[in-house]
Parts: C-alpha cells; structure tokens; sequence
C-alpha cells in the first residue's frame, strides 16, 4: 500500500492543505503562501517527476524576459513510493475562475492579456533541433512541421475512440503551412492553465506533457479553440468573437479552422476527459 495525498500532507506538516486542483497526472496543494506540493498519481516514476523539473529549470531559464511567472521545483521527494515535488506557489487566479466573475472592461482586457500571453510563449527559448515533444515521445522528433503533425496524428489515431478513427484519419490529409523556424508551443494553454491578477496575467501553469518545439502559430490557435464552450463553459460567444477579432488582426484567420480540426484530432487519445472528448467529437464531426 502507497502512501496517500493524506499521509504525504502529514508527513510535510501540512494535515490540512487545500487542494488547489486535480487533473490527470496530479494534484496540486497549497502547503503555504509560498509553496505547493504537486503529488503525482499512484505509479509516477521519480524519473519523470526529475524530468519534469529540468524541463521547468529550462523554461524558466528561457522566459527570464517575460512579465509573468512559470513554474518550477524546489525538490523531489517519494513516500512510501509515493512520488511529489515542493515548488514555489505562483501568484494569482485560475484565468478560468476569474472569466466566472469579471466583466466589462476589465474581462475585456483579461482576455486580450490572456490572447497576447498566448502570442509571447514563442520567445521563450528552449535548445532542442526540429520539431517535437520537449518530454519523452521517442519516434516524434521530425525536421520539418508537417512531418511532426503526421506522426503525432498516428499516435492518436491509436488509442481514440473506435467511433473516431475516421475522423482522425480523415486528418492525414490535412494541410497546414510549414514555419520557418520551430518554437516552443505549450499546447495546453487554456484559462484553467493560466493565473491572473485582476486583468494581467501573472503566471502560466502546466508546462510538460503536450509542450513541444513547433510552430507558433499553433499557439495562437489553440489559445482560441480551446474558448469552445465544452472545454471553456465561462467564455461567452462575446468573448470567443472577441478572440476571433484578435485571430484577424494578427493575420491568424486562414488555417485556424484546419488548425483547430488537427488539434481535435490531437487530444482525441484523452478519454478520460469526457468535455474535452465532447469538443473533440462536436470539431471532427463538423465539416
Ligand atoms: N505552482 C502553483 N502555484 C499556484 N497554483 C498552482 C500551482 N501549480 C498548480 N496550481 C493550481 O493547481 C491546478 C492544477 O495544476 P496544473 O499545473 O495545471 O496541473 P494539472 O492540470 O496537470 O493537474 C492549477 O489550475 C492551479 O490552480
Ligand atoms: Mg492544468
């Protein structure tokens, strides 16, 4: 028998640590004002955990000129095979949470800061040749773009849903201009996964599993397709035409709907996240 979330938060001195949030690999808790232990779910090997961290030393390292924080691990600890990590508390609200109570000026420039923060994660420079996961994905590191999107498609493909194969196959043939350098695309950047202060960003969270070196436009459009309501229930239709005005005027709106389709063919191996599975099925099944 492992140790559980409990008997680690005891063990740290904290019994009665709130959970911050839950998701797939983890769940985070506040110990303090200063720090969270992140405890990975029962299984997770302390090689990942020390690969995630030197990843986080990396990014932090690349984004020194940026106005708001990234996350980093203070240390690496197991349990009773339990593996956690201590790492700084980032400052500010779920980006999600805040888009439930604000509105306005004030939720009109949050999401404009939200879009623009998206459009910075591209200077973040991180040393890796080609286009490819930054975590793990031997066999996913391609020299060109389009190279990268086939393989990682077929990934997907082999662990969707039965009643999605073809429509993710369907995706094969989709064309996507190639850029003309690889950058760091976070993938998963969506306001859940964004902190705020009032109507700044201050923090971008969950760097790791789907952060590849890409093009950076992806960003850009996974920042607005990811505002779909299965995925974003607090976004309005004002606030998506909002992030479709900001598409145009940074010349993003031609392949958006094409980017937008390979993305939902992209997280179609997510099963167990029954709303993102929800926006995958409604996109693919658009035409
Ligand atoms: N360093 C941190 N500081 C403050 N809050 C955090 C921190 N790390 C995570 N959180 C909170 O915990 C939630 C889940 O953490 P996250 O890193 O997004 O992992 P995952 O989504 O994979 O569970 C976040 O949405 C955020 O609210
Ligand atoms: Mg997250």
């Amino acid at each position: 028998m492992g140790a559980t979330d409990r008997d680690i938060l005891a063990y740290l001195g904290y019994p009665e640590a709130t959970l911050l949030g839950a998701g797939g690999e983890a769940c985070v808790y506040a110990l303090d004002d200063a720090r969270v232990v992140r405890i990975l779910r029962a299984g997770a090997v302390v090689a990942a955990a020390e690969q995630r961290a030197s990843l986080m030393a990396e990014i932090k390292t690349g984004a020194r000129h940026l106005t708001f924080q990234v996350p980093s691990v203070d240390r690496v600890e197991t349990l009773n095979g339990r593996v956690f990590s201590i790492e700084p508390r980032l400052f500010g609200q779920p980006v999600s949470q805040l888009l439930g109570s604000v509105s306005g000026t004030e939720r009109t420039k949050l999401l404009n800061d939200y879009l623009d923060t998206a459009g910075q994660i591209k200077t973040i420079s991180v040393d890796r040749p080609g286009y490819g996961p930054l975590l793990g994905g031997q066999g996913l590191h391609t020299t060109d773009w389009t190279g990268f999107l086939r393989v990682r498609l077929e990934r997907s493909l082999a662990c969707c849903p039965a009643d999605l194969r073809p429509a993710v196959a369907a995706m094969r043939h989709l064309e996507l201009p190639e850029p003309f350098r690889p950058a760091l695309v976070h993938m998963d950047y969506f306001p859940a996964n964004v902190l705020a202060h009032g109507s700044t960003v201050s923090a971008v969270l969950d760097f790791g599993a789907s952060t590849i070196k890409g093009d950076s436009r992806m960003e850009a459009w996974s920042a607005v397709a990811y505002l779909d309501r299965e995925i974003s229930p607090e976004v309005t239709d004002t606030d998506r035409a909002l992030a479709m005005g900001w598409l145009a005027e940074h010349n993003l709106t031609a392949h958006y709907p094409n980017a937008r389709r390979w993305l939902a063919a992209y997280w179609s191996f997510a099963t167990d996240d029954l709303a993102l599975m929800a926006w995958c099925r409604r996109i693919l099944d658009s035409r």
